[in-house]
C-alpha cells in the first residue's frame, strides 16, 4: 500500500491483503492472470504490481457478477468489490503471500477487454527474446520484470539521497553537444538550422562536469543517459545510464572513500549484504599478471603464472620462439581437473582460446606417477619439474599453457579461467568480490592509428612521479585512474584530471594532436582551464551494470525498460526508421542508396 493509492476504483492493492484483512469489504483493480470455471463457481486470479489474489464468483452470492464473469479472459482489466475470507482448507497456497485468503466477489466491472496475448505473463515463460521486446508492455507485466524496475528505482533513490547528504548537486548537461572523447563512435544528429553541421550525443558528460568544477559547483552528480555507437555485448547498450560524479579539491583517496561507501550503502539497503571496507585494491599490473585482465573475478583461483624464464631455451619452438620475439609463456593450473575433462573437451578448450587469437593450448595432466602431455617430449625433465613446481602441480591437476605475444596470452588465459569457472560452476552468485584496480597505464599504443591513445581519456592526470617521462617514455607513465570491479564486471571508472592547461596541452601533444587540432576539438576546455581551475576528479558507474549485479541477471536488456537489440533497433517502436524525403531535404542530407 502506498500513499494516495486509494481511489474510486480501489481500496487496496491485490498483493498486500492478508489474514489481517479477513471480513473487510475491499475494492480491487487489476489484470486477469487466469480464470477457472468450476460450474457454480468461477475463480479469477487478479494481478496488479503488488501481487496476485484469488477472487471467487459464486452464483449464490451475486448472480449478476457471476454471469458477467463468464466473459472474463486473460489480461482483461477488472474492478471487483467483495469480502476478504479464508480459503477452504486444502485450497491454500503457501507459495504466495495471499495464499490463505480469497475475495468473495459481490460486484464486477469489466474496465477493458484484451486480445489473447502472445506472451503468457509468467516469470518462467521462456519465449524468444524478439517477441518479448516487440510486446515489451506485456513482458513488463511479469512480476520479475516489475521487480527489477522497482529495484532500479530504489537504487537511484538511495544514490540521490546519499550524494545529496554529502553536498552533491544534480545538474543536467546537454544531450545535443560536441563529440566527447570516450573512445567509442559518436551518434550524430544533423542540425536543420545550420545545414551540414552535426551535434554529437554525449558518450558521457565528461567535459561538462569538468567545466562545472571550473565554475565552482564543487560537487556534481547526474544520473544520465550516455550514447555510444559500438557493437553490443551482453553488458553493453548503445544508450545506457551512468551515475556520473565529479568533485573539486580531492585526491584519489577521497574519491574512493566516498564512492565505496555509496556502493556499500546500496548493497546493504537493497540486498542486506555487507561489503567489507575498505574495498581491496590491486594495481593494473598485478591484475594482468595474476588474472590476465583488468577486471578480474577474484571469487576463484586458477591464477596465471609466468613460465617464460623456464622455457626460454626449451626445444619446443612454439615456446622459445614466443619468448625470443618478445612475448611470454604463461599457464594456469586447473586444480583437481585432471580427470574432469575428456580429450575432446580439452581440444574444445583449445578451440575456445583461438577466439582470443591464441594459436594453441598446451596442457600437462599430472597423474599419480606419470604425466600426460602432448608437449612433454619437447621438454627436459628439469623444465617439466620446474613448470610443475611453479604451478604448484599435484596429482589430479591439469595445467594449461599459452605462448604468444603477452597481451594475447593474457586474453586467452584470462578468458579460459572464466570459461573453466563456468563449466565447473566455481562461483556463487550471492558472493560479491569488489576490487579497486589502480595505477592504470596512462596511454596505450594503437597499432592501427600508429599513435598513443589515452587508456581512460585524455583528461586523466599522470601520477606525479611519472610526469617527467611523459614525453620520453610514454609507455611507462601510470595514470591517476581507478576502476571499481565486482565479480569480473567493470562497474565504474574514473580519474583525477589534469587541471593545468600546459600539462593538458603536453598530453594532447603525446596523443599526436597538433596544437591547432587540440584547440579545435577541446578549445573551450583549454580556455576554461586558464581561468582558475581547482584540482578535481571523478568517476562514473554504469547504472545498468549495477542493477544487473543487484538483480542477478547477465543480460543488460533485463534491467532497461525499453532496450535495443544487437543491431541497435527497438522492436516495439521499430526505431530506427527511414527518414521522409522532406525531412532530409530540410536537413540538406542526401542518403546514398543502401542494400
Ligand atoms: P567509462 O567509459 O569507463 O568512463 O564509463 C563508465 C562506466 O559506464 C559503464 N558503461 C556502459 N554500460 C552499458 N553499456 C555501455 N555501452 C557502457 N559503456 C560504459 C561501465 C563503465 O565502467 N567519463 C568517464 C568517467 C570518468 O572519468 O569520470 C567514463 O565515461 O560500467
Ligand atoms: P603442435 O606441435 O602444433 O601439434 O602443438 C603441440 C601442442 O602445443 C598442442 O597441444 C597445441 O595446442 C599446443 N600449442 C600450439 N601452439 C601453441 C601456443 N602458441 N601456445 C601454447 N600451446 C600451443
Amino acid at each position: 500500500m502506498y500513499k494516495g493509492m486509494k481511489t474510486s476504483k480501489r481500496s487496496h492493492t491485490c498483493g498486500t491483503l492478508g489474514l489481517k484483512n479477513i471480513g473487510e469489504s475491499v475494492k480491487l483493480s487489476g489484470w486477469v492472470q487466469r480464470r477457472r470455471d468450476l460450474g457454480g463457481l468461477i475463480f479469477v486470479n487478479l494481478r496488479d504490481r503488488s501481487g496476485i489474489i484469488q477472487v471467487v464468483f459464486d452464483r449464490d452470492i451475486n448472480e449478476e457478477a457471476f454471469n458477467l464473469a463468464h466473459e472474463i479472459r486473460n489480461e482483461f482489466v477488472l474492478t471487483i468489490r467483495g469480502v476478504v475470507t479464508h480459503r477452504e482448507k486444502g485450497q491454500c497456497n503457501d507459495s504466495i503471500p495471499t495464499g490463505h485468503i480469497e475475495i468473495k466477489a459481490e460486484h464486477l466491472e469489466i474496465l477493458n477487454t484484451a486480445k489473447t496475448p502472445p506472451i503468457y505473463i509468467d516469470d518462467d515463460d521462456v519465449l524468444d527474446e524478439s517477441i518479448r521486446l516487440k510486446y515489451r508492455y506485456l513482458d513488463l507485466r511479469k512480476p520479475k520484470m516489475q521487480n527489477i524496475l522497482m529495484i532500479r528505482h530504489k537504487a537511484t533513490k538511495i544514490i540521490r539521497d546519499y550524494l545529496d547528504q554529502r553536498g552533491f548537486v544534480e545538474i543536467e548537461t546537454p544531450i545535443l553537444t560536441k563529440p566527447t572523447p570516450e573512445g567509442a563512435r559518436d551518434f550524430m544528429v544533423p542540425s536543420r538550422v545550420q545545414k551540414g553541421s552535426f551535434f554529437a550525443l554525449p558518450q558521457s558528460p565528461q567535459l561538462f562536469k569538468q567545466i562545472l568544477m571550473v565554475s565552482g559547483m564543487d560537487r556534481y552528480y547526474q544520473i544520465v543517459k550516455c550514447f555510444r555507437d559500438e557493437d553490443l555485448r551482453a553488458d553493453r547498450q548503445p544508450e545506457f545510464t551512468q551515475i556520473d560524479i565529479e568533485m573539486s579539491f580531492i585526491n584519489e583517496e577521497d574519491i574512493m572513500y566516498i564512492n565505496e561507501r555509496m556502493i556499500v550503502e546500496i548493497f546493504k539497503k537493497i540486498k542486506g549484504y555487507d561489503i567489507p571496507l575498505p574495498i581491496e585494491r590491486m594495481t593494473y599490473k598485478e591484475a594482468m599478471d595474476r588474472f590476465g585482465t583488468d577486471k578480474p573475478d577474484t571469487r576463484f583461483g586458477f591464477e596465471l603464472k609466468d613460465l617464460t624464464n623456464i622455457v626460454t631455451n626449451c626445444e619446443f619452438n612454439v615456446f622459445s620462439n614466443a619468448v625470443n620475439s618478445g612475448g611470454s609463456v604463461r599457464a594456469i593450473n586447473a586444480k583437481g581437473c585432471g580427470e574432469k575433462f575428456s580429450r575432446r573437451e580439452i581440444d574444445a578448450l583449445g578451440e575456445f582460446v583461438k577466439q582470443y587469437k591464441a594459436k594453441g593450448l598446451a596442457w600437462i595432466n599430472i597423474k599419480d606417477d606419470s604425466i600426460k602431455s602432448p608437449i612433454s617430449k619437447f621438454l627436459s625433465e628439469k623444465e617439466l619439474t620446474d613448470i610443475i613446481e611453479i604451478m604448484d602441480g599435484q596429482p589430479g591437476d591439469l595445467i594449461f599453457i599459452v605462448a604468444d605475444k603477452t597481451q594475447i596470452v593474457y586474453d586467452a588465459l584470462g578468458q579460459l579461467r572464466l570459461e573453466l569457472s563456468k563449466k565447473l560452476q566455481l562461483t556463487n552468485n550471492n558472493e560479491y568480490k569488489f576490487l579497486w584496480i589502480t595505477e592504470f597505464p596512462l596511454l596505450e599504443f594503437d597499432n592501427e592509428e600508429k599513435r598513443y591513445t589515452a587508456m581512460h581519456h585524455p583528461f586523466t592526470s599522470p601520477i606525479d612521479e611519472d610526469i617527467s617521462i611523459l614525453e620520453s617514455h610514454p609507455d611507462g607513465v601510470r595514470a591517476k585512474a581507478y576502476d571499481l570491479v565486482v565479480n569480473g564486471v567493470e562497474l565504474g571508472g574514473g580519474s583525477i584530471r589534469i587541471h593545468n592547461s600546459e600539462l593538458q596541452e603536453k598530453m594532447f601533444n603525446v596523443l599526436g594532436f597538433s596544437r591547432d587540432k587540440a584547440w579545435e576539438k577541446f578549445g573551450f576546455l583549454l580556455e576554461a582551464f586558464k581561468y582558475g581551475t581547482p584540482p578535481h576528479g571523478g568517476i562514473a558507474f554504469g547504472l545498468d551494470r549495477l542493477i544487473m549485479i543487484l538483480t542477478n541477471t547477465d543480460n543488460i536488456k533485463d534491467v532497461i525498460a525499453f532496450p535495443k537489440t544487437q543491431n541497435h533497433s527497438c522492436l516495439m517502436t521499430e526505431a530506427p526508421s527511414i527518414a521522409e524525403e522532406e525531412r532530409l531535404e530540410e536537413l540538406g542530407i542526401l542518403v546514398k542508396e543502401t542494400e
